[in-house]
């Protein structure tokens, strides 16, 4: 595994030092499938989101070790670097991995912040982006561009779907939390738009500075004006005080907690108790019933020790994603326009279930309500089959 020993330092993947420790004191020479494939992952390596770039990075490169270290015939190189969930530093990351590094792929990111800088700077160099988590709706909207690939939703698809899950639940006047940047607003618009639409009212929303987690005085406030119930959407580390400090304050029985899955996927060892019966909506559940997740899962825990979660199906399903596009072109990374037609046309057998891409390169799919049961995800139904992000703005052919 490698490790970035400093939140500035790039390190070479484990098959780049494999293939020099095989040679002696150098890398091997290209042979016949011609130079590796270089992937450059700019994930949060510290911070809130940490653990989630980690498990992104982590299935990316167990996709790939199922694969025997190829991605359509390609051996294929690693580069790391922390972005830190920093928007301001974005541009000179990506540009040091395009750049410097001569990447021929980047995956990343976490944050929607991060991503749309991200975004910017492929779209100017033509950069062959595959995001595997960010939601910012644009990537896949008015940004989209043939070199951008989203694997993971946009901040539209997870939400959307919980305006009707709470209004059904029987909940008419609700309040909103959630950090103030890109993925907590789009992803209470999204909650808003079918809340509001069933007949529901938003009484207040409420907002901090992402990634403060200083929730006590907006809980208060939620106390005081006790709504019917609260949607939230915050993730990682964040997501882990929200749920304790929610509990702590008394207020589980008396105003419902709802959310998008982020607030409990990755979490629930650290919530414990305190996450016992959250219901969330989430392109992901912990147990769904079909052959790739058993797989999935029992082959993450075999390489990581740990529970797979929706960011390590996220990232899995971006090697995989890749290796069709390049399996098409028999590796031939010059060959775009052909690797993209094929990656357009891609059907996954995921761990999450059947994906495809939209004509904006988003994925479609089943977005899934789940109950917090015992430390698991559990899948309850599915809230909506098969959505598509409407790509407001977005003008590729389809
Ligand atoms: C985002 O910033 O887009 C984001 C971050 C973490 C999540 C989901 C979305 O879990």
């Amino acid at each position: 595994m490698t490790i970035l020993t400093n939140r500035r330092t790039l390190l070479k993947g484990a098959t780049a030092v494999a293939a020099v420790t095989a040679a002696g004191k150098f890398p091997m020479p290209a042979i016949a499938q011609g130079a590796p494939l270089k992937v450059g992952f700019m994930l949060p390596y510290t911070g809130t989101f940490a653990k989630l770039g980690k498990f992104i990075d982590d299935a990316f490169r167990l996709n790939v070790e199922q694969r025997g270290g190829k991605l359509g015939g390609r051996t294929v190189e690693f580069v790391q670097v922390d972005d830190e969930s920093e928007p301001a530093k974005a541009a000179d990351n990506m540009n040091r991995l395009v750049g410097r590094e001569k990447v021929d792929v980047v995956v990343g990111t976490v944050h929607s912040g991060v991503a749309m800088g991200m975004v910017k700077v492929a779209r100017d160099n033509n950069t062959m982006l595959i995001i595997p988590n960010a939601g910012a709706n644009e990537a896949t909207g008015p940004m989209c561009a043939p070199n951008i690939w989203r694997t993971s939703f946009t901040n539209w698809q997870p939400a959307n779907p919980m305006g009707k899950v709470m209004y059904d639940a029987g909940h008419r006047n609700v309040m909103t939390i959630t950090w103030r940047y890109a993925a907590g607003q789009q992803s209470v618009e999204s909650f808003k738009e079918t809340f509001l639409k069933a007949g529901g009212k938003v009484m207040e929303e409420l907002w901090l500075p992402f990634p403060q987690v200083e929730f006590q005085p907006l809980i208060t406030q939620i106390a005081t004006r006790k709504p019917d119930a609260v949607f939230c959407f915050f993730a990682g580390g964040g997501a882990v005080k929200f749920v304790k400090d929610y509990a702590a304050a008394g207020l589980r029985q008396s105003v419902p907690l709802y959310g998008t899955g982020f607030l409990t996927d990755g979490t629930l060892q650290a919530q414990g108790a305190d996450a016992e019966g959250l219901k969330t909506t989430l392109h992901y559940a912990d147990d769904l019933d079909n052959p790739a997740n058993k797989a999935f899962l029992t082959a993450f825990k075999k390489k990581t020790g740990q529970d797979g979660d929706v960011y390590a199906v996220q990232g899995y399903d971006s090697a995989a994603l890749l290796h069709i596009g390049l399996e098409a072109v028999k590796g031939d990374f010059g060959a775009r326009d052909a690797m993209v037609k094929a990656m357009g046309a891609a059907k996954i057998d995921s761990p999450r279930g059947p994906i495809s891409f939209s004509r904006a390169n988003n994925v479609v799919q089943h977005i899934y309500l789940r109950e917090a049961k015992g430390g698991v995800n559990r899948y309850v139904s599915i809230a909506h089959a098969n959505l598509a992000d409407p790509a407001t703005g977005c003008r590729l052919a389809s």
